[in-house]
């Protein structure tokens, strides 16, 4: 269960004097390379911590067993014991890993999520899932897990690179998609280059965290938040084992084309918000190529997809703009012609 929730303004000075008053017997701190160094310097004032991060490399090709490993050596070396706290600061990769790392270290030490990505903050850091990648299946090893505090400051937003913000979006989007139709509007008139306000980043957050308390171990609604995935995780697997990763949020966005497409073939969806997913989608995110969408691989990745009920692909469908449904059988004939159709949502000469 999450204890303390800081967001809004002056969120990491409220942190930071909540931290104060905490009992811990040290503080270690995961960053990955680039949020040592765009992130740590604020945090470490903010908190006014001098030790030696915990650093791994930038990229999901840490959020793997063997810096998992690295790191449960780490904590031993460093003698840290359950009342050790580990603040993870960084975007998803950094909040999956070292999440997966605290609960599963010693049966479970405390920690804190301070997620510095748009992805992070509206989404990764909250619901208490952690995890790593393994065997080539994205998230195939973790653990529920929830911090003690989750702290959203759009400080750290300012150095985040656009191409990293707008994979962040997809999120976003796909929550707007489900379940606010009143946000899909607002969040339809941003530009690619732009940026959200404030608030628009509590409503996508709101969203998680309601569907999260709902439902927190994905029995029903919050699969919900799969919107996007099923399709999506596929050509992000099939890049990752090609060796040529893309990022999440555009693998998102992509499945959210097919899924609103098929959603639309099926006579869920009508054609109007079918176009207009298609013309926002398209304009936000350039057209993915290469082998990513290769049907038998990424099939075969759906066949495994979490959301399944025995043999038959389960995935979250629309119904309308902002009203997600769950458990919707499509059949794999479906899924091929949606990575068929893919290409053809994007005018010919983009
Ligand atoms: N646990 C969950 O519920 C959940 C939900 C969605 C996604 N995820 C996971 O989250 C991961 C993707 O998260 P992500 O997009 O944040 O990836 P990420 O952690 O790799 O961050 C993206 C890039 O931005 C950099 N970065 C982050 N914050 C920065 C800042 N403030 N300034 C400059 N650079 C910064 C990172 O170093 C990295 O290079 C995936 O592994 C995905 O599976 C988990």
């Amino acid at each position: 269960m999450l204890i303390s929730h800081f967001s809004g303004t002056n969120a990491l000075t409220r942190f930071a004097n909540w931290l104060e008053g905490q009992h811990f017997s040290n503080i270690e701190i995961l960053v990955d390379s680039h949020t040592c160094e765009h992130c740590l310097p604020r945090f470490r004032d903010a908190i006014r911590w001098q030790g030696d991060p915990l650093v791994i490399p930038a990229g999901e090709e840490s959020k793997g067993l063997e810096q998992a490993m690295r790191l449960w050596s780490r904590l031993l070396d460093c003698a840290a014991d359950r009342s050790t706290l580990l603040i993870n600061l960084g975007g998803g990769v950094v909040t999956d890993l070292g999440g997966f790392v605290a609960s599963t270290y010693k049966r479970g030490v405390p920690f804190v999520h301070v997620p510095t990505s748009l992805l992070g903050q509206v989404d990764a850091a909250i619901g208490s899932k952690t995890g790593i990648d393994h065997g080539g299946i994205k998230n195939s090893v973790g653990t529920f897990s929830s911090p003690l505090a989750l702290v959203i400051d759009n400080v750290f937003l300012d150095t985040l690179p656009q191409t990293e913000y707008r994979s962040g979006m997809a999120e976003v989007f796909k929550h707007a998609l489900i379940a606010d139709g009143n946000l899909w509007k607002d969040i339809c008139t941003i530009s690619p280059d732009g940026r959200l306000s404030e608030e628009m980043i509590e409503r996508a957050a709101g969203v998680k965290m309601e569907i999260v308390e709902q439902d927190p171990l994905e029995k029903s609604q919050r699969k919900l938040l799969n919107f996007g995935h099923s399709l999506g995780h596929a050509i992000e697997s099939v890049a990752l084992v090609n060796g040529t990763p893309i990022r999440h949020g555009e693998a998102v966005a992509a499945g959210m084309l097919m899924e609103s497409w098929i959603s639309f073939q099926i006579d869920r969806l009508d054609e109007g918000s079918w176009m207009e997913i298609r013309s926002v989608l398209t304009k936000y995110y350039p057209r993915l190529t290469g082998g990513i969408f290769l049907e038998d691989a990424c099939l075969g990745y759906l066949r495994n997809d979490k959301k399944n009920a025995g043999t038959s692909i389960r995935m979250v469908l629309l119904e309308d703009l902002g009203k997600g449904v769950v458990h919707q059988e499509v059949s794999e004939q479906q899924s091929r012609s949606a990575l068929q159709a893919y290409s053809g949502f994007y005018p010919p000469n983009e």
